[in-house]
């Protein structure tokens, strides 16, 4: 697939990584009220967010056949790149769950993603999960380098960028996280950690700088787009969100960043994840660099994960 497997455009996505919770039959049906809240043209949890921006738009047309409401014209986005497109829907949730999930969304237009996957295809690896079987299982996206795997499972930007390479290599989506931690914010080293996250997260996937030509075959010169995730440490799962103007910040810095590395004319598509709640989406999104949302505990219910949809359009 080409590289990162976007468009050539900037997106706008929004997507709910599940972790490690929920049983099969829970997954099921929550699909199957967002899929009935996507149809239906207005979320459940619609009149919690507190937007003056006047246009919610919902994304997607293909979910269970209804009467959809008309769509209202997506809301202009400011800040470099082109934004034309409703928010993808995606889902990221754990293993067991991928043959509920898939054939609950069977038929929509919501994707699918695996939240890991081993650098190699097939081996001697018990209890890791391949780049191929996961495509099988129906994903077309894989998180690399959640915060949560780099602190659980000591993931190190070089692992990271191996799988990053699984992924491209599977025609799968990698889905990049970065972000600092308490600590490195407070020492003033948060730009500094996410260069070299990015960097190294993408060190596999990039054409080597000194090489032009190279350029030509690599993904990345494809112009396909690439999707990162700015998550800080300090804000997952913990209730407190960067401020819009602190996401606003590490997104400008990630994407000058990424130009930097893939081309000014690479389609850079910047998520920002952390506490993200029907409150406050509203305000991150309206930032110029802010193109959606990776979404944890909020991502768990229905109505307010329809909700940051719903604003996010
Ligand atoms: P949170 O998680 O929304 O619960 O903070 C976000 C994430 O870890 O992707």
């Amino acid at each position: 697939m080409s590289l990162l497997g976007a468009g050539p455009r900037r997106r706008r996505i929004v997507a709910g990584n599940w972790k490690m919770h929920l049983l099969a039959a829970e997954a099921a049906g929550f699909c199957r009220e967002l899929l009935l809240g996507l149809a239906s043209g207005v979320p459940a949890a619609h009149t919690e967010i507190s937007s003056g921006s006047g246009s919610h738009s919902l994304p997607l047309g293909e979910g269970p056949k209804s009467s959809a409401p008309a769509v209202p014209a997506p809301r202009p986005k400011g800040g470099s790149g082109n934004l034309t497109h409703y928010p993808e829907v995606v889902l990221f949730p754990s293993f067991p769950l991928l043959p509920a999930v898939t054939a609950a969304l069977a038929g929509s237009a919501v994707t699918v993603g695996a939240q890991d996957l081993h650098p190699a295809d097939r081996g001697a690896h018990t209890g890791d999960v391949s780049g191929p079987q996961v495509l099988d299982a129906g994903c077309r996206w894989v998180l690399c380098g959640h915060s949560e795997r780099r602190r659980d499972h000591a993931e190190s930007d070089e692992l990271i960028a191996r799988k990053v390479v699984a992924a491209l290599r599977n025609g799968l989506a990698p889905l990049l996280c970065v972000g600092e931690t308490r600590e490195q914010r407070e020492a003033g080293e948060t730009l500094a950690v996410l260069e070299r996250q990015l960097r190294g997260g993408l060190s596999l996937a990039l054409p080597p700088p000194d090489a032009p030509a190279a350029a030509a075959s690599s993904p990345l010169a494809e112009r396909a787009g690439l999707v990162i995730a700015y998550e800080p440490v300090w804000a997952i799962g913990t209730g407190l969100t960067a401020s819009p103007e602190t996401a606003q910040e590490a997104h400008q810095f990630l994407r000058a960043t990424a130009a930097g590395l893939a081309g000014e004319e690479a389609a850079v598509t910047l998520l920002y994840g952390g506490s993200v709640t029907p409150a406050n989406a509203a305000g991150l999104i309206a930032q110029p660099d802010v193109d959606g949302f990776l979404v944890g505990g909020a991502s768990l219910d229905p109505r307010q994960f329809l909700a940051i949809i719903a604003c996010s359009g």
